[in-house]
């Protein structure tokens, strides 16, 4: 059986001092983690306070992206040993606004995704379609070319998988438990191609506008193996009752 992760994605928002905060509350929140992993991804300037914060608790900083090199002149450039300073032990690479926005191609995200992995920090590899692909039905063939793409090199082991459709990302219209099922299994078989038996070992988050009111039904799918979430995750009050919807769901 899989264990669930679900993860917080800040993107560009809270300070040092609003992680902490954040923090204190969150914890005395989720006493009932203890069946599934939970991760925050802050900025990078929020990763000292906010470990420090969650200092002792079962709960797990991530980055938000890295750069492939060990070091040099990259100008604005975290690499993985920075990362593995502040105790990361999950990087989340190829996030679709880092690919859209940023150009990021799945050649880079294989090549971050490898980089974290000598370092023993678990990528979470992010793949989705655009609403025009979607509408053209090229769901399955953008997915399938960002998968084998992306995972050039990468090892099955300890690896994760997020499946982010780009139109449900911060716009409230997140996919039905069918549509992300449908992927998440055609997903699941790509990652048997590449991996064999491994497969069925490797998570496979959903993200896009998962909320407290829906991902109850998101996490009874028997592919979806949690959730990373972006909007719902700023507030403890909300990521908290994720977590308990999460736990509730492995237990069901
Ligand atoms: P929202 O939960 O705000 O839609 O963001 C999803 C996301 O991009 C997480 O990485």
């Amino acid at each position: 059986m899989r264990r669930p992760i679900l993860a917080a994605n800040w993107k560009m928002n809270k300070s040092a001092g609003e992680a902490q905060a954040f923090a204190e509350k969150l914890l005395p929140a989720i006493a009932d983690a203890s069946s599934l992993d939970v991760v925050i991804a802050p900025p990078f300037t929020a990763l000292d306070r906010l470990g420090r914060a969650l200092g002792g608790s079962a709960v797990e900083l991530a980055a938000q992206n890295v750069n492939a090199e060990p070091a040099g002149a990259h100008t604005g450039e975290i690499s993985v040993s920075m990362l593995l300073e502040f105790g990361c032990r999950y990087g989340i690479v190829g996030h679709s606004e880092r690919r859209a926005i940023y150009g990021e191609t799945n050649g880079q995200v294989a090549a971050k995704a490898k980089a974290l992995q000598a370092a023993g920090i678990r990528p979470i590899v992010c793949v989705g379609e655009t609403l025009e692909e979607r509408d053209g039905a090229e769901t399955l063939s953008v997915v399938g070319r960002q998968l084998d793409e992306s995972l050039v090199g990468v090892a099955g082991k300890e690896l994760v998988i997020a499946y982010e459709p780009v139109w449900a990302i911060g716009t409230g219209r997140v996919a039905t438990p069918d549509i992300a099922q449908q992927v998440h299994a055609f997903v699941r078989e790509r990652l048997g191609t590449l991996y064999g038996e491994v497969a069925d070992s490797i998570r496979i988050q959903y993200g896009g506008s998962v909320k407290p009111d829906n991902a109850a039904e998101l996490m009874a799918q028997s592919d979806i193996d949690g959730a990373l979430v972006g909007g719902a995750s700023l507030e403890s009050d909300s990521f908290a009752q994720l977590v308990s919807i999460v736990a509730r769901a492995v237990q069901a």
